[in-house]
């Protein structure tokens, strides 16, 4: 089989190395940094991270009834806290289309509290069929626009309340930590509120950002290192002709689980002024990324033809994908054989590690298993040179190829 290392991550950080250096020479700061942004229209409230702030948000709402319409897949982080604050018989899913692009259906509601959106993919959904439906209720919109579209915006639409955004590992823009949500100075409360909320937080030890840092210098050779990762890949292929248990696959599977990009446990905290300093450096930073990602992605789409872009990137309408992460839909049964198929040549890739559906049952949430069960992350394309992604997609075809020959 004719071998061809590509040498990118399911995963990339936008950082250099001379930035990434600079995220530990800012824990020295002594400097206190203001935890809100204020612009003439609105303001920009900073937290630990994105999830940290979506959890505030929730406390503030808080009320034991509270009612709740959501997309059906969520990052597992917010999943954990909707089903922490919001009875199960209290959160209603909103449906989408079968490419998951688009709002189908809104549920029937006699009374809504808060809308959850998260947007999919690097890219938005449109929220216009939520104009009629906020009206009605007078509700708030949160939206988890860490995958979203171009950052030029501040939120998707205009009836949003709290665009949440994460200034995380591999995200954009970059600090190696840390979060934002913006909120219009109409809601006043909300803004004290909620600031009041994070104010109270216990605050971010700086020995602990350190050595979360320190843990995740592996992490940036393994997803920024061209070099560090074929070595590697190298070597493992030789501990794989001994030991057919050690593969790329497993290997990719264990270390994402191992090495998340952030805090499980203790994000609720107050961003320590080290993280504060790097997300003032970074806040602004996401124009030159959102171009290298468009750039790449739109190269990647050119090499695949129609028929294989239906069926691997169902969602795709046009528009190059903002986010980081190069991700795949394919059918539920085929993802092992998939996967399987690409670590032959070679290839990382790993299954689903973000979206989670929720525990309670409700209609139609085998079609949303089935969907969540399909996603899968292949090489991240900004550290891809040209004919690495013509061979990524080209493996995609031969793949496609395949299981179409197979079934007829
Ligand atoms: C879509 C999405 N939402 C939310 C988050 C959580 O961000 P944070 O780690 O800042 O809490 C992530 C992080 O991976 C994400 O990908």
């Amino acid at each position: 089989m004719a071998r061809r290392i590509i040498k990118a991550a399911p995963d990339y950080l936008a950082l250099n190395v001379l930035e990434f250096g600079r995220h530990f020479t800012n824990l020295l700061t002594s400097k206190e940094f203001k935890l809100s942004i204020e612009h003439e229209k609105h303001t920009r409230i900073l937290g630990y991270s994105c999830r940290s702030l979506f959890e505030v948000c929730l406390q503030y709402f808080d009320n034991r009834d509270l009612v709740v319409a959501t997309t059906p897949i969520q990052h597992t982080s917010f999943r954990n806290i909707l089903e922490k604050y919001v009875k199960p018989e209290n959160l209603h899913i909103i449906r989408l289309n079968t490419n998951f692009n688009e709002i189908q259906k809104i549920p029937d509601l006699k009374k809504c509290d808060i809308v959850v959106i998260t947007h999919y993919f690097g890219q938005d959904i449109d929220l216009t069929p939520f104009v009629e439906f906020k009206k009605k209720h007078n509700c708030f919109i949160i939206e988890d626009r860490v995958q979203g579209a171009t950052m030029d915006l501040l939120a998707s639409h205009e009836i949003v309340d709290i665009p949440i955004y994460s200034m995380g590992m591999d995200k954009r823009p970059i600090a190696l930590g840390g979060g934002f949500m913006y909120i219009d100075n109409q809601h006043e409360d909300l803004i004290k509120g909620t600031m009041k909320l994070i104010a109270e937080l216990p605050i971010e030890k700086t020995g602990k950002r350190f050595k979360d840092m320190l843990k995740k210098l592996p992490t940036y050779l393994f997803y920024n290192s061209r070099i560090f990762l074929a070595i590697f890949i190298e070597l493992l292929r030789v501990v794989t002709f001994f030991n057919k248990k050690f593969s790329l696959l497993e290997f990719a599977k264990a270390y994402r689980a191992k090495n998340p990009g952030f805090d499980r446990t203790t994000y609720m905290s107050k961003p320590s002024k080290g993280l504060l300093k790097s997300m003032y450096q970074h806040i602004d930073d996401y124009k030159d990324m959102e171009e290298l990602f468009a750039r790449k992605y739109s190269y990647f789409i050119e090499c695949l033809d129609p028929e294989t872009i239906a069926y691997f990137i169902p969602w795709y309408k046009g528009e190059s994908s903002l986010a980081v992460y190069n991700t795949l839909q394919i059918e539920e049964h085929l993802v092992d054989q998939f996967l399987e198929f690409l670590t032959e040549y070679d290839i990382s890739c790993i299954t689903n590690p973000t979206y989670k559906v929720f525990n309670h049952e409700y209609e139609g949430k085998e079609i949303d298993v089935k969907f969540n069960n399909g996603i899968v992350y292949i090489p991240s394309t900004p550290n891809m040179k040209k004919r690495e992604i013509r061979f990524l997609a080209d493996r995609l075809k031969e793949f496609y190829d395949l299981i179409h020959q197979e079934t007829g």
